[in-house]
């Protein structure tokens, strides 16, 4: 996903653009808003954590790019390239340092594992939006 904040301060495109540079292939595309409700089952597995309603609310503020992205070890390599979850950590040339303001409004989010990349990906696209 291209969080709310990217999506808001015009970064889309270009974060885009770096993604299929880097050689990942788009296989789905989305131009959609999550609500409250679809932010907190999207987040589900951090119900429990403190900063879960503040990570809902930010998720559910204005509209996100979601995608299905395809390349070999893409789950470990676009972690790499979209760096540490806060900003203030994330490695020099990565989207999260290059486009990223803070741990809540961090522009990008990916997937942590295949298991969980399949669900999120069916969370958001049917059989018929795949290419
Ligand atoms: P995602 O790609 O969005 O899943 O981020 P991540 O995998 O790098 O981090 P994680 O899944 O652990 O957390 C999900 C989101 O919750 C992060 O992107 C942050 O926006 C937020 N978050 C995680 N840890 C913290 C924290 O310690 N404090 C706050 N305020 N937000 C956090
Ligand atoms: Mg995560």
């Amino acid at each position: 996903m291209i969080k709310p904040d990217a999506v808001a301060n015009g970064h889309a495109g270009a974060i885009l653009d770096r993604i299929i540079k880097a050689g990942y292939k788009v296989v789905a595309l989305k131009y959609t808003k999550l609500s409250a409700e679809t932010a907190g089952q999207f987040y589900a597995v951090h119900s429990e954590r403190p900063f879960y309603n503040d990570l809902v609310s930010f998720m559910s503020q204005g509209p996100i790019y979601a995608a299905i992205l395809e390349k070999d070890n893409a789950i470990e390599d676009f972690r790499k390239f979209i760096g540490a979850t806060d900003p203030a950590k994330a490695d020099a040339g990565t989207i999260r340092a290059d486009f990223a303001k803070s741990i809540d409004a961090n522009a990008i989010h990916g997937s942590d594992s295949d298991e969980n990349a399949a669900i999120e990906g069916n969370f958001f696209f049917s059989n018929f939006e795949r290419f």
